[in-house]
């Protein structure tokens, strides 16, 4: 199992962060962030860093293919881990491991088996469907070795997700469903094609639209 955030479920780092502008703010008297991506001083928003992005290969997070593109071959109803691969400011290949939250959970289900609320425009053919792998309720990783075909569970606090539908909680503690990644196939390649849909754990509505803003900013 691997956890990746703060050991106390409420001291997540949009907290920290939350927490160290408001000191700032206090001592300096002043407002000089802008947004995450910018000047803040704890969190700076490096291509590494970045959540994935539209253009991003997904590659293997792990396993003998660690760092290789995903193939369609390679998913099944088992979890299959990946990491966006972007490119850097040279444009050479940039897995973005910066930041452990953006692994995501890959699944290739049967024609038809996908439903509501799952975003099927944003499946490869309603049957390969991606989301976060980190757990809304306190961030740990979802993707430990006891999942079974179908399945998702959080092995921290036994929250459970249908990945079939959305990923919406089926069980356990965590407050939403696991935000889904648009994905589209380019070449033999999965690619992502759009922001996670809704806002990943630790981010508010507001703190996602300024994160997207900035990596789109800085991406030109
Ligand atoms: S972190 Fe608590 S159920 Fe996943």
């Amino acid at each position: 199992m691997t956890r990746y955030r703060k050991e106390d479920p409420e001291i997540t780092r949009r907290k920290f962060v939350t927490t160290a502008l408001g000191a700032s703010a206090a001592v300096g008297g002043l407002a000089l962030i802008s947004t995450l991506g910018g000047a803040n001083p704890v969190f700076r928003l490096t291509r590494d860093k970045m959540p994935p992005t539209p253009g991003d290969i997904l590659v293997h997070a792990g396993g003998d293919k660690d760092g290789q593109p995903v193939q369609v071959a390679d998913l099944s109803e088992k979890l299959v881990r990946a990491w966006p691969m972007g490119k850097d400011a040279d444009g050479n290949p940039l897995i973005r491991k910066g930041d452990p939250n953006n692994v995501v959970a890959m699944y290739k289900f049967q024609a038809g088996q996908i439903g509501a609320p799952t975003n099927i425009p944003a499946t490869i053919d309603g049957q390969i469907v991606v989301y976060s792998d980190i757990c809304m309720h306190a961030g740990c990783s979802v993707s430990d070795d006891d999942q079974k075909a179908g399945q998702m569970k959080c092995p921290c606090h036994s929250g459970q997700y249908d990945p079939m539908h959305g990923a919406k909680v089926t069980g356990g503690p965590p407050p939403g469903p696991l935000p889904q990644l648009p994905v589209k196939m380019d070449g033999d390649k999965i690619v992502v094609s759009g922001f996670f849909l809704t806002p990943p754990y630790g981010f508010t509505e507001s703190d996602w639209e300024a994160r997207k803003k900035a990596v789109e900013d800085a991406l030109g």
